[in-house]
């Protein structure tokens, strides 16, 4: 197992350091017809959209989306970490349509994915509490560099030298080519919200139809504390040696304004500036409390 090593590099987009050596692979990876990508920024709701989804393609049927763990329904497309399959070998052995996730930002996505014409769906979260979330996230798990305290993760995250770069660059980007592709560009905040409303938008946006108790099947499976307890979501089937739950649950908290509980008001003042800064000229923005 690697411990700790440093972030590696894919086109000026700093990532998991043993992701990159296995670039090759996900730059050979194929798309097939129908396959659906999901993604985001780190700790935006990648594993409660994934959920969803699935669970919208097996109907609603809890049973089916007990066949596997998320990472194998919703395989990680640039996964690789040394001993354990690689996403692209798990995807390779999966006929499409298949449903995938990623972390990667649109100008490092493979092109594959828009020959394709694959449909995407897109989860943004408020920084602060991506930032609070992805700390806990890189404290429990050691394929990310030592997230050391805070305060220094918070100075790593506003200069953008955290797995997958820029927060914001991540959300714009995306922003930016929602309306020339097929994208569903969605808010964490919103689903917590009215996950109902969300689910609906997927439901269309994915040509789907499913009737009302089936849609009151899939919110009740998805809501935070089913998914904490469901073995097959909360990732307790990922050996500590990569996620040590007993440092920090993935299942953590699951609400908007946990950020207000980490903040110094200085701090919340950085952010806010940087806030500010980056999404000036935008028409894209966010919720820091629902
Ligand atoms: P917190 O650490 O703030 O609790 P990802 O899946 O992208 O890694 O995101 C993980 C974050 O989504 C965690 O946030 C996790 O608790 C939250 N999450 C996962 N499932 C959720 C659900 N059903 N409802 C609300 N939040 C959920």
């Amino acid at each position: 197992m690697v411990v700790r090593p440093p972030l590696g590099d894919v086109s000026g987009l700093p990532i998991v350091g043993p992701f990159a050596e296995n670039w090759a692979n996900v730059q050979k990876f194929q798309a097939g017809e129908g396959d659906v990508l999901i993604d985001t920024y780190p700790k935006s709701g990648t594993t409660w959209i994934s959920e969803i989804v699935d669970l919208i393609l097996q109907n609603g049927d809890k049973k089916k989306a007990q066949r596997g763990a998320i990472f194998e329904r919703v395989p990680f497309l640039e996964f690789a970490v040394p001993k354990i399959p690689t996403g692209t070998e798990v995807l390779n052995a999966i006929e499409p349509p298949r449903v995938i996730k990623s972390h990667l930002s649109v100008q490092t996505l493979p092109n594959t994915f828009w020959e394709k014409n694959c449909k995407v769906i897109y989860v943004a979260r408020n920084l602060k509490d991506v930032l609070v979330s992805y700390y806990h996230f890189n404290r429990m798990a050691p394929v990310f560099p030592d997230p050391g305290t805070f305060e220094e993760f918070l100075q790593s995250f506003i200069e953008g030298k955290v797995a997958y770069g820029s927060w914001s660059d991540h959300v714009k980007d995306w922003w930016k080519i929602r309306q020339e592709r097929d994208i569903l560009y969605l808010f964490y905040e919103d689903m917590l919200e009215d996950p109902r409303r969300e689910i609906m938008k997927v439901l269309n946006f994915m040509n789907k139809k499913l009737p009302d108790e089936i849609v009151e099947k899939i919110l009740k499976h998805t809501s935070f504390q089913a998914m904490k307890e469901n073995p097959k979501t909360n990732y307790t089937a990922i050996p500590s040696t990569i996620m040590d739950q007993s440092v920090s649950p993935f299942m953590r908290k699951g609400i908007c304004g946990d950020w207000k509980n980490h903040f110094t008001v200085s701090q919340s003042e950085r952010l806010d500036e940087y806030y500010q800064k980056e999404m000036s000229g935008t028409d894209l923005s966010f919720r820091f409390l629902v």
